[in-house]
């Protein structure tokens, strides 16, 4: 029995490495050897392969994989943006997802957004593979989706045009410097009284789940840590100004959706930019 029990946990840990693996080669690894072949200057360099290469967009998206590397917290998740956008009187207006992410959050935001009455769902990512593969997740709401090739840190969106704003967890995987511009490109867009809706990382409470998160970010996503202090969002959204933060915390702080609401009589400077569709 105890030789079983002992291949058993062997078969398990075989299982645990062999995924890690897997998981480092696609993120740190990747970012680790562009780095060596000094391919880390065009837009894209950050992004890791498993959101570029449609084979592994379709290997890793599915929704019990998405939990779990959620810590199976997703759903909590996705239910208070959903909940916050059913709240609000979207009627005539148009509802904006920067940057896709797995699993069933883009359906659930379309509906939701369509459900509060908002005219149009505008889906936008720096990846064409990935603006793609939403479209197969959000065809039920073909007549009111728009798929755009963007950067978030440059939107071609004018200031004032959206009403509501969805970011999934991109942030923590934006090199330092662009965090605070894809923050500020989130608010320019937003209309006077509009959202934005921030799900991240946080740090949390408890110290065990603090170190193995930080291992976490250490070892898969180095821009990530960054979030529990010297970027963390509320942090720079205070430093925009003219928004009301909320900040909303899961599973003993391990993390986050930020509303933050921009003020009817906003400070915000914006500047429009020219459209850049491509
Ligand atoms: C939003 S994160 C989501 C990660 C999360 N683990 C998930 O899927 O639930 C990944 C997405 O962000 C996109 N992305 C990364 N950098 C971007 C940028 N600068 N502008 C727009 N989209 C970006 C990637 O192409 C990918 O589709």
């Amino acid at each position: 029995m105890s030789v079983w029990l002992s291949y058993a946990a062997l078969a398990v840990l075989f299982v645990l490495v062999c995924t890690a693996l897997f998981f480092f080669t696609l993120t740190r690894g990747a970012l680790l050897l562009r780095g060596v072949m000094g391919q880390l200057t065009h837009d894209a360099a950050h992004v890791y392969p498993i959101y570029s290469s449609m084979g592994l967009i379709r290997l890793i998206d599915y929704q019990p994989i998405i939990a779990a590397i959620l810590l199976f917290q997703y759903s909590r998740l996705v239910s208070v943006i959903t909940h916050g956008l059913r709240c609000s009187d979207l009627r005539g207006q148009a509802v904006l997802i920067t940057s896709c992410a797995f699993g069933n959050i883009m359906p659930k935001v379309a509906q939701a957004a369509v459900d509060a009455g908002a005219a149009r769902v505008l889906v936008s990512d720096l990846i064409q593979n990935e603006l793609d593969h939403a479209q197969t997740k959000l065809h039920s709401y073909r007549d009111k989706t728009v798929y755009l090739q963007q950067n978030a840190i440059n939107m071609a969106q004018t200031d004032g045009s959206v009403a509501a704003n969805v970011m999934f967890f991109l942030l923590h995987e934006l090199p330092h410097p662009l965090k605070h511009q894809a923050i500020r490109e989130a608010i320019r867009v937003l209309a006077p009284g509009g959202r934005l809706y921030l799900a991240e990382f946080h740090r949390p409470s408890l110290w065990v789940l603090c170190a193995l998160s930080w291992t976490y970010f250490k070892v898969f996503e180095p821009y990530g840590l960054s979030l529990w202090d010297a970027h963390d969002p509320v942090r720079q959204l205070s430093q925009i100004g003219g928004l009301t933060c909320e900040r909303h915390t899961v599973f003993f702080g391990n993390f986050q959706v930020i509303v933050a609401t921009k003020s009817v009589s906003t400070g915000f400077q914006g500047t429009t930019p020219q459209p850049n569709y491509g």
